[in-house]
């Protein structure tokens, strides 16, 4: 044992460098490399899935609209002394590219977020301090990543997001702040009666998410106090992201792709309607939390609270019998405003107000002055579809 101590001790500081080594540094990884970090976080992300299917899902989405062409971006903390492909991946993350907005007293800036997601450090790594290296890093670089002064649109990223599923504290020694995290949960439901919203299908997504950009940019100008109010722009790419990643997992789940995307009540000027995805992050069994998550909630005339209320029962009425249909165990519309609220009281639905302590926490670092927290900080539409 005493011969063979010296030999172990060092090739196992070789696979585990401390995590404040000059020679660590975040890049890109090869194919290869990417293959290899999503064998291995399937287990975290990948259980709705066979080991193929979730490595064929993430592959099909480097190449969608949202994350071709630069918008998705991989990244991985290694040794820079060893090769690619030789190299232990010692932590690992993505990021994607989404069109945001900014408004200080009325004035709008566009500009570029990057989310961050998938965050992982492969467990015979962990607790030595790579991914909080990875971070620290990250956080800073991401402000300058991809902003170019000749592309109108990415002339800045004020910020970067991401939703952590590890609560309130890990990301925010870093820089990223938690942001109210709520959501309303209704139960999935059999239909009984004839509906009297319309679903919505992926030919009509394109002129409501181009509207509700406008309402979104129009709300933003006609800020009043003096906070710095914030949005990811409910685009159409943004949206096709959440779909597309939906439509391959049915597909492989069920052998066929949903088609209602959501659904809408009511006469052009005064409608609501809701846009959703379906969420499986394991088997068709109540544990695993699958969810019908409302992506982007838009009410054209708030000001008719009632007829509103009518109108979103209609389109909830939708939402819990594609989640029967699709075996969600039930419907999630995210950090809802006080008007909001108030609809929903008023459709008589059955559902629960609950504040994630755990999941899904929305997070966001400031790179512009001040204190970069919801005190200074509104950001506007804080719903599911800014999740990545
Ligand atoms: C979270 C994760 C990336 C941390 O990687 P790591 O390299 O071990 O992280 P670090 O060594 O820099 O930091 C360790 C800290 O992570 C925190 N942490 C790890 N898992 C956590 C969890 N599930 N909940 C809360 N904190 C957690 C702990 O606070 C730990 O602190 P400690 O050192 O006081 O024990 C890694 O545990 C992982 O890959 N987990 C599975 C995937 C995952 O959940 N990713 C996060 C998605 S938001």
């Amino acid at each position: 044992m005493g011969e063979n101590t010296p030999t172990t001790t060092l090739v196992e500081t070789a696979m585990a460098p401390d995590s404040r080594s000059d020679s660590l540094y975040l890049t890109h990884p090869t194919p290869e490399e990417k293959l290899a970090t999503w064998s291995l976080n399937s287990v975290n992300w990948g259980s709705a899935l066979s080991l193929p299917d979730y490595l064929q899902r993430e592959e099909y989405l480097t190449t969608v609209p949202l994350a071709r062409n630069g918008g998705l971006t991989h990244w991985i903390l290694v040794d820079r002394t060893l090769p690619p492909n030789e190299r232990p991946i010692l932590a690992s993350c993505e990021t994607l590219r989404k069109p945001v907005l900014v408004s200080h007293n009325g004035v709008i800036t566009e500009g570029i977020t990057h989310g961050i997601g998938s965050v992982f450090s492969q467990p015979k790594f962990r607790g030595k301090g790579y991914a909080s290296r990875m971070l620290r890093e990250l956080g800073p670089l991401l402000k300058e990543w991809q902003v170019d002064q000749n592309i109108p649109g990415m002339q800045t990223c004020p910020f970067s997001i991401l939703y952590s599923d590890i609560g309130k504290k890990y990301y925010a020694k870093f820089g990223w702040v938690p942001f109210p995290s709520t959501h309303i949960a209704f139960p999935s439901a059999a239909n009984s009666k004839p509906f009297t919203a319309k679903p919505l299908a992926y030919s009509d997504l394109e002129e409501l998410c181009a509207l509700d950009q406008q309402y979104v940019k129009r709300s933003l100008e006609n800020t009043k106090d003096s906070k710095t109010h914030v949005a990811l722009i409910p685009n159409h790419d943004t949206m096709q992201w959440h779909h597309l990643r939906e439509d391959f997992v049915c597909c492989k789940i069920f052998g066929k792709a949903p088609t209602v995307k959501g659904a809408i009540a009511g006469e052009s000027g005064s409608r609501v309607w809701a846009v959703w995805t379906r969420g499986f992050y394991g088997p068709l069994k109540p544990e695993s939390g699958n969810t019908l998550h409302i992506l982007r909630l838009v009410i054209e005339d708030e000001t008719a609270i009632e007829a509103n209320a009518t109108k979103l029962k209609a389109i909830l009425e939708i939402a819990q019998a594609e989640a029967k249909e699709w075996q969600l165990g039930h419907v999630e519309l995210w950090n809802p405003t006080e008007v909001v609220k108030q609809m929903v009281k008023s459709t008589g639905l059955e559902h629960s107000e609950v504040e994630r302590e755990g999941e899904s926490i929305a997070s966001l670092m400031w790179y512009g002055e001040g204190s970069g927290t919801s005190d200074d900080i509104e950001w506007v539409g804080n719903e599911k579809y800014g999740w990545c």
